[in-house]
């Protein structure tokens, strides 16, 4: 027998059939419960009256993220610009760089490229951070992890969009924001490359804000992958020639 609290099913063919709120969410009138409204260009966009529908996307992406108690305390406030006692104008222009990425990333892309621990993912932390903060649906992942999670999703005996395959891709083709660690340091392969031209070249056709770190010089990718990221027209590229903080002595490093 159906018990009073049990949720009812509502036929959906009546867009203007009122929805409840659902336990726990608030009720939104912008909305009608909905948690998404038409945007302008005719989509559908996250209810920004509720916050509803964006706290689920940032909650979906944040799933898949590289986040550690480590990335969580890189911050711009603690990235030091000062390189044996002098200011350093090469990671003054990167903090710089990721800091006004930050700030308005749409249409943008950012590329840092360096050595071993010039501090590139410390800098992809900090955007991550201060995106995460300002409630962007902000994907902060290595190379690895994604390929990690599509290589797991093939291997998952499951089909909710959150585990499939196509679902994955989908996710990480339109984070509001990509955050896109250690490219380079995957284990290339057919796939894998395929894998990285479909991923950023959705992002680049829809213009979607893009930061990318990586030890290899961006001229030494497949060149379709190489133009799009070297495009001037919205795509900043640093090169990172700090010398590696790991090494760098104890006095110096602060804190
Ligand atoms: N300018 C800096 N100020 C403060 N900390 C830094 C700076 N540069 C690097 N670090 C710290 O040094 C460590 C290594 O830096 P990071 O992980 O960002 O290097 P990386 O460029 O990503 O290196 P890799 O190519 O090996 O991934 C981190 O703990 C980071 O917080
Ligand atoms: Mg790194
Ligand atoms: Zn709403």
């Amino acid at each position: 027998m159906m018990s009073e609290a049990e949720p009812r099913l509502f036929a959906r063919s009546d867009p203007d059939a009122p929805v409840p709120a659902g336990a726990g969410l608030p009720d939104c009138t912008a909305c009608g419960n909905k948690r998404f409204i038409v945007g302008a260009a005719g989509g559908l966009k996250p209810c920004p009256s509720c916050d509803v529908a964006l706290t689920w996307r940032i909650h979906a992406v944040s799933a898949f993220s590289s986040r550690s108690d480590l990335t969580r305390g890189q911050r711009f406030a603690n990235f030091r610009t000062s390189l044996d006692g002098e200011e350093s104008a090469v990671l003054r222009r990167c903090l710089r760089a990721a800091e006004k990425f930050a700030e308005a990333p749409d249409g943008q892309w950012l590329v840092l490229w360096g050595e071993r621990g010039c501090g590139k993912s410390h800098l992809c932390a900090a955007v991550d951070n201060h995106l995460l903060a300002m409630h962007v649906a902000v994907l902060y992942i290595t190379m690895p992890d994604l390929l990690g999670a599509l290589r797991q999703a093939m291997d998952l005996d499951r089909n909710t969009e959150q585990e499939s395959y196509s679902g994955r891709m989908r996710t990480f083709k339109t984070a509001s924001v990509l955050i896109l660690d250690d490219l380079g340091a995957e284990n290339s392969s057919p796939w894998s490359d395929s894998v990285l031209f479909e991923l950023l070249d959705y992002r680049y056709r829809q213009r979607m804000p893009t930061m990318i770190a990586t030890n290899v010089d961006p001229d030494h990718f497949d060149p379709r992958i190489a133009s799009r990221m070297q495009d001037k027209a919205f795509s900043v590229v640093l090169a990172n020639t700090a010398p590696d903080y790991r090494r760098r002595p104890k006095k110096e490093r602060g804190g």
